[in-house]
């Protein structure tokens, strides 16, 4: 186990070494000091690993901060839009009350097996309704059946199709629920919808979610172990 003193050597001036070294350092304090053990989670990332798995989930403190978002709202019923592992759904659907529900989508039958394992190794499969498939063919499904409406969604899927999903998740909430969109600062490529797909599809969202009279919404930029990067948080009128 690592101390304070570990980390208090990474607190170094920044022509040492590359920032996002030392972010991540600063999640690895925070985590240490803040976060309680967790063999479970620890497990969740271990399965991504090893199944190969892109490492691109959330940092331990952005799962967090979304918990408790969950928390705080009461969610009883939430929506996440790409799964990979299961590892920001492990951190949801802890903040669920007993017969509570986390719909979350994935497209990739290989990433679906991998978080259905983890789920179930979470003790979290009876509150985990996990659907395979192209959320823009799910999602209509979910509001046919009427599993709604949600509390929460968080978006972090396929970027270009961020304002179809944050549409969907409008349609799918309730009152005062959440809308959590991930990476929408991408380094600050946010800026320039030339730069790529991925730096278009959050430009384009930030202003769609400003056009929405019944949205009201803020970025908070973020560093740390993903580098510097952002959440859209939105709150539905
Ligand atoms: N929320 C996860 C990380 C998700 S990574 C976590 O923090 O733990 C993005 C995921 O979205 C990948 O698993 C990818 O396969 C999935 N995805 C990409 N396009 C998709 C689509 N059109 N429909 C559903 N899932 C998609
Ligand atoms: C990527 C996707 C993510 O959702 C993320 O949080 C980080 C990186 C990516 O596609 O590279
Ligand atoms: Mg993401």
């Amino acid at each position: 186990m690592r101390g304070a003193d570990d980390y208090s050597r990474t607190a170094t001036p920044v022509y040492l070494g590359p920032m996002d070294e030392q972010w991540a350092a600063v999640d690895g304090f925070v985590e240490e000091a803040l976060h309680r053990d967790d063999p479970v989670l620890d497990s969740v990332l271990e399965a991504g690993r090893l199944a190969g798995l892109p490492q691109i989930q959330v940092s331990a403190p952005q799962a967090k901060l979304l918990q408790m978002l969950a928390r705080v709202t009461g969610a009883q019923r939430i929506l996440e839009i790409g799964t990979l592992a299961g590892y920001s759904g492990v951190w949801l659907a802890r903040a669920l009350p007993e017969g509570g529900r986390l719909v979350t989508i994935e497209f990739d039958p290989d990433h679906a097996a991998v978080a259905r394992s983890n789920f179930e190794t979470a003790g979290l499969a009876d509150k985990v309704d996990l659907r395979l498939g192209a959320a823009l063919d799910v999602l209509p499904m979910i509001e046919a059946e009427g599993v709604g409406p949600f509390d929460l969604t968080f978006i972090d899927a396929d970027k270009p199709n961020n304002s179809n999903y944050l549409e969907w998740a409008v349609k799918l909430s309730r009152p005062g629920a959440f809308v959590i969109l991930d990476n929408v600062v991408r380094g600050g490529a946010v800026l320039d919808r030339g730069a790529d797909a991925n730096a278009a599809g959050a430009h384009d969202a930030l202003l769609w979610l400003g056009d929405q009279p019944g949205l009201d919404s803020t970025v908070i930029q973020t560093v740390g172990a993903k580098g510097y990067d952002g959440f859209a948080i939105s709150v539905v009128s």
